[in-house]
């Protein structure tokens, strides 16, 4: 991974983070997209998101840094290193969120960066390598889906043409929403930059979005990898009739299809080991009438599993499943996403590893259940993530939340982290 700085310089960024500083950003940033129950809305592309770019590009001039933005809408503050030829290590999520979300999905990783940026500057620690903050174009896939466009398209995992055509659930295509959202950084004089530039390294803080941590009672966890996850659409066709008049032996009724094939999926997907990650979180019944016979019912699946080949076989025996006819009615399954599981580099993880060691930060190893931009830019440059705990492992909903401490704690870890791969 290059040089490090001696433990004592990263040490002295770790403690440059200021807690109160990270308490406010985040406070502000909740009142961007605030829902009366105190979630968060702050939809992909939305009025709420862009002020939120604004309003990170506008910290750039403070650091001394600058600020610009690529084609999908990407937002970088680049903090110059001493020697300008070396690519930048880079650090950030996603500022997005779920129409119910919370307040630290995402969020937390921007402004834990942004802190690290000043913590850097604090310490008065000049970088060898220059030090990015990102903040990725909807990561979450709640407006536009598949989520993590911003990385997928800087990657070159995705095409800019093919993510600009995803329309939201009004009809709105990205292309349109990111136009707006441009042109409002332009107005504010955010110069643009190209796509898939070159990183010495990625690492994303984010909050863990399951129990380990907090059941282990660690403040920080070290991420090994990242579970690939398929997404499918599943249409049921049948024929709509009068609810109250037809028979039972000339009903092809779309929704008891549905229901039946959903449980049949659902058991072919359960596992011994509860590794297999299956969630129905749609479903749309047409015509939506009380008293007529559904014609369409259209549902989604998210499946998850460590291993590429599991998600391989399931996929095929949902395809035989769906193959079949369902109280008469006809099914499709089409695939709309698929992200390869990643494992992060050893050499990054153990960096970590050990500068949890050197911060005194017991930071056990695990794997992320979630998607992150991190598994995208892991195909880019050698990435990996911190994890802090959330109470009760509880995240996409509104009482999401992380005590102030622990998201210091993992934000120090970040600092003195980014500060040694700087070096
Ligand atoms: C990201 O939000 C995910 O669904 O894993
Ligand atoms: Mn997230
Ligand atoms: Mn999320």
């Amino acid at each position: 991974m290059g040089k490090t700085t001696d433990s004592s310089d990263a040490k002295a960024v770790g403690e440059a983070v200021d807690p109160a500083r990270l308490e406010r950003d985040l406070a502000f940033l909740a009142t961007l997209g605030a829902r009366d129950d105190g979630g968060v809305a702050r939809l992909a592309l939305d009025a709420n998101d862009t002020q939120a770019r604004l309003w990170l590009a506008e910290q750039a001039a403070a650091l001394g840094a600058n600020a610009s933005v690529d084609a999908i809408g990407n937002l970088f503050l680049d903090l110059p290193g001493s020697d300008p030829t070396l690519a930048p290590v880079v650090t950030g999520s996603h500022l997005d969120s779920q129409p119910a979300g919370g307040r630290y999905d995402g969020a937390l990783g921007v402004l834990a960066g942004l802190e690290a940026l000043r913590a850097l500057g604090d310490a008065g620690i000049q970088p060898r390598r220059p030090l990015s903050l990102v903040s990725w174009t909807n990561e979450e896939g709640a407006r536009f889906a598949p989520g993590t466009s911003g990385s997928a398209v800087f990657c070159g995992v995705r095409g800019l043409d093919e993510t600009r055509a995803i329309r939201d659930a009004d009809g709105v295509s990205l292309g349109s929403a990111l136009d707006e959202c441009l042109a409002a950084l332009d107005a504010a004089g955010i110069p643009r930059r190209p796509l898939a530039t070159p990183m010495h390294a990625f690492v994303e803080l984010h909050i863990e979005q399951g129990p380990i941590l907090e059941r282990v009672g660690a403040p920080a966890g070290v991420v090994e990898g990242i579970q690939g996850v398929s997404w499918f659409e599943v249409t049921l066709s049948g024929s709509a009739n009068h609810a109250g008049t037809t028979p039972r032996a000339m009903r092809r009724d779309a929704l008891e299809g549905a229901c039946a094939l959903a449980a049949s999926l659902r058991e072919a997907a359960r596992d011994e080991a509860d590794r297999v990650r299956f969630t129905i979180g749609k479903f749309v019944v047409s015509p939506g009438s009380v008293n007529t016979i559904p014609d369409r019912v259209t549902f989604s699946i998210d499946l998850r599993h460590p291993e590429a080949a599991t998600l391989d076989a399931l996929s095929a025996s949902f395809r035989l499943l769906a193959g079949q006819p369902w109280a008469g009615c006809q099914a499709t399954l089409t695939p709309l996403s698929r992200i390869e599981p990643v494992d992060f580099p050893a050499p990054l993880t153990a960096l970590l590893a050990d500068t949890a060691e050197d911060l005194a930060l017991t930071a056990p190893r695990l794997m992320s259940g979630a998607f992150h931009d991190a598994i995208h830019l892991a195909g880019h440059c050698p990435t990996a993530m911190l994890f802090v705990p959330c109470r009760g492992g509880l995240s996409h909903h509104p009482d999401e939340h992380v005590d102030l401490d622990e998201a210091v704690a993992g934000t120090r870890l970040l600092a003195a982290s980014l500060a040694r791969l700087c070096a």
